[in-house]
């Protein structure tokens, strides 16, 4: 069992034989929820839902928080003021500063913050030395622009309410309402987005801890009853709270922040991953088929997670869409602390102001977290793809990957030498099964400590990665947080000396288990930490590295395994005199930075773009690489969940997504193995992974017919990594995810508004759904308009709006290309891509209704940065009236003539036509300016579309040309 291998207590010996003897009679895993808590057991959530129920129990419930209207003052896009929370029955109230900043991008930003802390004129409990001002640093990790303010909004301020017009052509409107405190953001004059609409608004100001005496108890009495707590207010997590046997001393006192958000009109809700469940949110109040608890953000290490849940995974980004027929509108919760959201979905007719919006229904969310701010931004809309590109300016987009990132990865914890990774390389070589990067897990090391190697298995690293590079091959190692406790490791020796691990609420240095036993945690919270940091990663450092290595940050929630639910205790100290609990959330993006920082530059002039897979994640993580969904299991299910899970964090700026290909836990029998490479080979980040205790099941151990079908599956991925390529780089230009489900591609259609088991690629056309039941020998595939479809393999043709069946034998992936579309491909297989590098192109169109297409290539040298300077290619196709055009849409830059140049040798050696028409037969050629190519049709066969094909047109892939057919 895991953690068997870093525990080392004799209780823990005891439990683990007890939970092995258990495994023996029952095979099925399952979380062990007793870690983790419900709403229930943590004390601010079962606040926050009892404020909830007291809101909704009370007639005319007013929210105590009321704007000062006299505090207001507006200035350059911004409005600034104070609200006022009642407190008690005489009317006291505290102050909170209010900041609403309407930003050139259109979207619009609510900060509310409280006086007495900003001032520092708060009392610490336990003497603590920590920051006494509600945490306000999440901004300057989460957020890398888009915050200029609106050069055009205006403010018209009222006696009871304030009008702001704002967002493109002034479209939009937020109308805030002093009394009490509530904002309804419009668009075209309906509301979208309402905050306070329930009056559930809270923000627990500071308080004197009062200690009340003990009830005087004569000898022989009944000790008299405590005196009653205020109702509503169930002080009992309010000063410190135990968990599985961890007490947290909670040195500021209650603390948290909520607001309810209301989306009138609008009965879907997507993103806030991580979670392992539907992309279309689900109501978490109860009830049929819904969750009980709300989604919970609260990056942990949960153990054999289970399905359908709410539970809280590895990471979180707190960024929601809300979708209806036409329109999508969504909110940021910048808040790095722990959180959760309440989803509740009604039948809006009881509400007469909102008829007539569109929809029947309305969706009530209510977001709560344990400090920090109220900080939040609205995103108008009105489609999903302008919400993602305002996100995206704001957190930043997707890293455009090398090319080897988004081909395969050959991972498994672990391979057990040199000699075994060599051995595994020239298998798939032999076997002609293309990988690009072989994976090692934590074994490597000697004794877990990171930056060295095992010195009886690992004992010439260098000529290791001297093989992969013959082929192009890199290898990633694993770097996690946890920094062994052992004398004479250099690297612990170093981080205790230079004071950069977390401290204890103590103020010493924070002790605790993972992989290594005894550990400390780099805080990469400091500048200092993260400098250091990166010295760990140069060559001559990190001796037996080499400029094909790259790096798997795991374990970065972080995971601990002696701590509260799995991670640090929430008053641990951080950089800056932080509590663990206001950055908690946040914590694994700094590590993931502090490696990405590392691998830009490892050697003085050779910046190459990094490669870093983290576990943990928050909003901006995207900026540094890739991510997995952790440990999953080898089960049908938990393939299937793979998908809902990646397109989630693709609506939420973070596309570069994958699963654990084979599941990590457990042994796939050979069908399930075969349709999860076939379902990975539409994952953005494609990676085989097995835990340690499994079977080795390298693809080409499969036997056949299953090692033939997995290797047709990466030679699809293979041939297609040029259209990948370029959905990567639309991601990192405009957040557009990479593979996109219906809602986002078709905003009216509402019967797909719920799917999540098909989706398309890119802006390719290409419309997938995976095989992920078992035994399986068909799906039913939604066609969402009425265009023509055509199989990918036989150009077989579907057309027509709703389910079609298609047949799907083991060896088949169920794919379909949409008409109206070009797409790239490069078909010569070889063992990876960096091979491919120079090969000439496929283009493929696929012809719609009104036999025409289109498309797009993006390329680069796929590992320097010199595309920021121009060095790349970027056409689009297009084919109408008989001509195929390639043109130039990218921009000029400094050295777009110097790679034009380098690539002039690269051309297109075939074009491919599915749905060629009928017209074509008895053609022969195509004119191509002076000269002419070869042209071969092939007539309809019954359902298959007819196709043509052009060979060797010579012309240049970089390069303006026609060709006339
Ligand atoms: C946990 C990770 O989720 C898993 O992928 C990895 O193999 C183990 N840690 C060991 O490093």
């Amino acid at each position: 069992m895991r953690r068997s291998l870093a525990l080392s207590s004799r209780w823990t010996a005891i439990l683990v034989v007890i939970s092995a003897l258990c495994c023996l009679f029952s095979p099925a895993i399952s979380v062990k929820h007793e870690n983790f808590k419900t709403c229930d057991q943590s004390g601010f959530c079962k606040r926050n839902r009892a404020y909830a129920d007291t809101a909704a129990g009370t007639n005319n419930w007013e929210a105590p928080y009321r704007i000062a209207p006299e505090s207001l003052s507006w200035k350059n896009g911004q409005l600034q003021g104070s609200i006022l929370k009642t407190v008690n029955a005489n009317g006291e109230t505290v102050r909170l500063p209010i900041t609403i900043s309407f930003l050139e991008s259109g979207s619009a930003r609510v900060v509310i913050d409280e006086e007495k802390r900003q001032k520092g004129e708060i009392e610490l409990r336990h003497d603590s030395k920590i920051r006494k001002e509600r945490y306000n640093e999440a901004e300057s990790w989460a957020i890398v622009g888009g915050l200029d303010l609106s050069k055009t909004a205006t403010e018209d301020r009222g006696s009871a309410k304030s009008h702001v017009k704002y967002g493109p052509d002034g479209k939009f409107e937020a109308v805030i309402t002093y009394a009490p405190f509530g904002i309804d953001f419009k668009r075209d004059d309906a509301t979208q987005v309402r905050f306070n609409d329930r009056g559930l608004l809270n923000l627990e100001h500071w308080r004197q801890k009062i200690d009340k005496p003990a009830p005087e108890t004569k000898e022989g009495e009944e000790p008299s009853p405590t005196p009653e707590v205020p109702a509503g207010e169930d002080e009992s997590t309010w000063w410190d709270e135990t968990f599985g046997g961890n007490t947290d001393s909670k040195p500021r006192g209650p603390e948290s922040v909520g607001l309810d958000i209301t989306f009138p009109g609008y009965e879907y809700v997507f993103g806030i991953p991580e979670h392992a469940g539907s992309l279309s949110l689900k109501a978490t109040r109860g009830g049929d088929g819904n969750h009980n608890d709300p989604y919970r953000l609260y990056n942990a290490d949960v153990f054999e997670y289970i399905m359908d849940s709410s539970m809280t995974l590895y990471g979180s980004i707190p960024f929601m869409q809300a979708h209806k027929k036409d329109s999508t509108v969504g909110v940021f919760w910048l808040n790095a602390a722990e959180t959760w959201i309440d989803v509740i979905k009604e039948k809006e007719a009881h509400n007469p102001l909102s008829l007539g919006i569109g929809s029947k229904f309305e969706t009530k969310t209510h977001w709560f977290s344990e400090s920090g701010l109220i900080d939040v931004f609205v995103f108008l809309g009105p489609t999903a793809k302008d919400i993602t590109k305002v996100y995206g300016e704001l957190t930043g987009y997707t890293a455009l990957p090398q090319e080897f990132a988004i081909a395969y990865h050959q991972c498994r914890w672990n391979y057990n030498s040199d000699e075994d990774v060599k051995d595994v390389d020239r298998k798939m070589s032999k076997h002609n099964i293309p990988y690009d990067v072989i994976w090692l897990d934590i074994e490597y090391t000697d004794d877990k400590q990171y930056f060295t190697w095992d010195p009886l298995s690992f004992t010439n690293p260098t000529g290791m990665l001297e093989q992969l590079d013959q082929s192009e091959r890199k290898l990633v190692a694993i770097i996690d947080p946890h920094i062994k406790n052992k004398d004479g490791y250099h690297v612990v020796e170093e981080l205790k000396k230079k004071d950069l691990a977390v401290h204890d609420k103590g103020g010493g240095i924070y002790e605790g288990w993972c992989w290594p036993g005894s550990s400390h945690w780099v805080d990469c919270f400091n500048p200092a930490a993260i400098k250091w940091w990166i010295g760990l990663f140069k060559y001559d450092y990190f001796k037996g590295s080499a400029p094909n290595l790259f790096i798997w940050n795991d374990m970065n929630e972080p995971s601990v395994f002696n701590g509260p639910e799995t991670t640090m205790p929430k008053d641990n100290i951080h950089h800056g005199g932080w509590e663990h609990r206001d950055v908690h959330n946040i914590n694994g993006m700094t590590f993931h930075n502090a490696t990405y920082q590392a691998l830009l530059e490892r050697r003085k002039g050779e910046i190459r773009r990094p490669f870093v897979l983290t576990r943990s994640f928050y909003s901006g993580s995207q900026r540094l690489g890739a991510m997995w969904t952790g440990d999953n299991q080898a089960s049908w299910e938990h393939l299937a969940a793979g998908f809902p899970m990646i397109l989630n964090n693709g609506i939420a700026g973070f596309p570069f997504a994958g699963a654990d290909v084979g599941g990590f836990f457990g042994n796939p029998e050979k069908d399930l193995l075969t349709r999860w490479y076939q379902a990975g080979a539409f994952y953005p980040f494609f990676r085989g992974h097995a835990h340690i205790d499994t079977r080795r099941r390298e693809p080409y151990l499969a036997g056949e017919p299953y090692t033939g079908i997995i290797t047709q599956a990466l030679r699809l991925r293979y041939s297609l990594l040029p259209a990948w390529y370029t959905a990567f780089h639309e991601a990192s230009v405009d957040g557009t995810p990479i593979i996109r489900p219906h809602y986002f591609q078709y905003p009216s259609d509402e019967a797909g508004f719920a799917i999540d088991d098909q989706f398309f690629v890119g802006g390719t056309g290409l419309l997938a759904k995976p095989v992920v039941t078992e035994k399986a020998e068909s799906v039913d595939i939604y066609l969402p308009d009425d265009e023509q479809y055509y199989d990918y393999f036989t150009f077989e043709k579907y057309s027509g709006r709703g389910k079609h069946n298609i047949v799907a034998p083991l060896e088949k992936i169920p794919l379909l290309m949409q008409g109206g579309h070009i797409i790239p491909r490069k078909d010569r297989p070889r063992r990876s891509s960096g091979l491919m590098k120079w090969d000439p192109h496929t283009l493929v169109l696929v012809l719609g209704k009104s036999g025409q297409a289109k498309g797009e290539l993006y390329f680069d040298d796929g590992e320097t940065f010199d595309y920021q300077q121009g060095a790349y290619v970027h056409r689009e196709f297009e084919f109408r009236d008989g001509v195929l055009v390639s043109s130039d849409i990218g921009v000029n830059g400094k050295l777009t003539e110097k790679f034009l140049r380098c690539v002039k040798s690269v051309g297109v050696e075939k074009i491919l036509i599915v749905g060629a028409p009928k017209s074509w037969e008895g053609k022969s050629s195509v004119k191509i300016g002076g000269g002419e190519a070869g042209l071969e049709f092939h007539p309809e066969e019954g359902n298959k579309a007819a196709w043509a094909v052009v060979r060797a047109p010579k012309v240049a892939i970089g390069e303006d040309w026609k060709i006339e057919f």
